[in-house]
């Protein structure tokens, strides 16, 4: 059996590996693995094969061995032959359903298809990717950077991007830090992961960086919950109300979770006193909060929510990432830490950056040093809010017993229901093709209070287009609730 990876195939795009084996010589073997790689799919439709002199000399056959063999199969239909175009495979030469795993296939568009009306919140709206100002900055960032950036990474970040970072959150974070204490991650979870996953070398022993029991909002994602029981990290809800969590609860959690610009998902700004009790709070056990600023750019109505961070650095560990500013796919965030967490943060890292590109990274701090960061950020405060202004005005018209809250900010608003109603609210939205979550799906299985029954819906992700038909879809389903 001859086995080969045909390498001049690499010139025309394709690189294409046959097996000639088999009765009948080395012409019929090759007709044979021809015909079986373009009956089987591995060569697609339209794909032009070698010339035959390069796939001769990469089989070690004579060059008329492939002629016959490429005629052959233009004769039966596989290939064609055109002058000028060279030999290529049909385009009606698909493959077989059964060679090409039709089974799987088959299913595959039905999970890419997701719901017709996606509400669901946490996405920003993915059509609106500032791809040419991103690729501009990608391109300006690779050009400049010296050759040491194409090497292993720092595992603390480029310091590009720590720059650019420390100057943008100081602006318009109100956060208060230098490049040293920013480590770049992958976003939010990633943080979580570093600061308290098991085992971490630069640790306390059987922990990570941080240890439980954690304080936690009432209402938050299951995700990170989920993310931090696996830890081993015991979670302590909070309860919640109109002014965010109630901080005086805390006791001997020797940290604490907190959204405090936007708390998610039921949407207001953590109360002025509640901030500074909790830095209290921090001091007086020697504790840490860490501030969850997953959406604090986006606020309409009021004044920003300035971070957390910026009443006491070395209590509060800043967390964010681009997730919502730009683009969840990026997987691009931030650390802002107290001093003493840096190092066993690095040490969690390990030597290299094993998590953020760092041309990615690169591209980043151009995007923000460049001001395109701020100009995204603006065009999309503006829409998000136009969006928000459209849900507001469709439900005081369509669904006026629905009450809304926590809109001043954020991408996703908390549609009031009345008791009872949710779950019935909810499967009825799914079947008229409506993806959103009820506020049930954010409670800690612990959580004593219930922040009564709901809808969060995100009013960011549909592309501008379809969003009128969504809403429309939504006060259909909430004129009867
Ligand atoms: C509450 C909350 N925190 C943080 C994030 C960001 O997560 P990540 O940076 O891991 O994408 C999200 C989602 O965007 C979120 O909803």
């Amino acid at each position: 059996m001859t086995e080969s990876w045909v390498n001049s195939a690499e010139r025309i795009g394709v690189d294409l590996h046959l097996e000639l084996s088999g009765p009948g010589g080395r012409r019929a073997a090759l007709t044979r693995a021809l015909r079986e790689a373009v009956r089987g799919g591995r060569l697609a439709p339209g794909t032009r094969l070698p010339p035959y002199r390069s796939l001769a000399a990469d089989l070690g056959v004579a060059r008329n061995t492939v002629a016959d063999a490429y005629a052959e199969l233009v004769a039966e239909g596989w290939l064609t032959a055109r002058q000028g175009s060279g030999t290529r495979v049909a385009e009606r030469a698909r493959p077989s359903r059964q060679a090409a795993g039709a089974g799987a296939r088959a299913q595959a568009p039905a999970r890419a298809r997701g719901p017709r009306h996606d509400l669901r919140q946490g996405r920003p709206d993915a059509s609106a990717f500032p791809r040419t100002a991103w690729a501009a900055s990608y391109r300006r960032a690779l050009q400049a950077a010296p050759s040491e950036a194409f090497g292993p990474g720092d595992p603390a970040g480029r310091r590009e991007l720590r720059e650019a970072l420390a100057e943008y959150l100081a602006r318009a974070r109100g956060v208060r830090t230098a490049p040293d204490r920013i480590v770049i991650c992958s976003g939010f979870a990633h943080a979580l992961r570093l600061l308290f996953g098991r085992d971490a070398p630069g640790g306390p022993a059987g922990g990570g960086v941080l240890r439980g029991p954690l304080g936690v909002e009432a209402y938050g994602l299951g995700f990170h919950r989920d993310l931090l029981a696996a830890a081993g990290v015991r979670t302590v809800p909070l309860p919640l109300d109109e002014h965010g969590a109630r901080v005086a609860a805390l006791g001997r959690e020797r940290a604490v979770l907190l959204t405090p610009a936007h708390q998610f998902p039921t949407g207001g700004p953590l109360r002025a006193e509640r901030r500074a009790a909790v830095i209290d709070w921090a001091r007086a056990r020697g504790a840490v909060v860490l501030e969850d600023d997953y959406d604090g750019e986006f606020r309409y109505d009021r004044r920003p929510v300035g971070a957390l961070q910026g009443l006491d650095p070395e209590r509060v560990i800043h967390i964010g990432s681009v997730s919502k500013s730009l683009s969840p796919a990026l997987r691009l965030g931030w650390m802002v830490l107290p001093e003493r967490y840096v190092e066993p943060v690095l040490a969690v890292k390990g030597e290299r950056e094993g998590w953020a590109s760092v041309p990615d990274q690169l591209a980043l701090a151009d995007f923000v040093a460049c001001g395109s960061y701020d100009r995204h950020v603006r065009r999309m405060r503006q829409r998000y809010r136009s969006r928000r202004d459209r849900l507001v005005a469709a439900l005081a018209e369509r669904a006026p017993h629905i009450g809304v809250t926590g809109i001043a900010a954020g991408l996703h608003a908390v549609l009031r229901l009345p008791s009872g109603t949710e779950q019935t609210v909810v499967e009825a939205a799914a079947r008229r093709g409506i993806a959103l979550d009820g506020l049930a799906a954010f409670r800690h299985p612990d959580s004593p209070a219930s922040a009564g029954d709901g809808l969060v819906v995100g009013y960011a992700a549909p592309a501008d287009h379809p969003y009128g038909a969504a809403l429309e879809a939504l006060c259909e389903v909430l004129s009867t609730a």
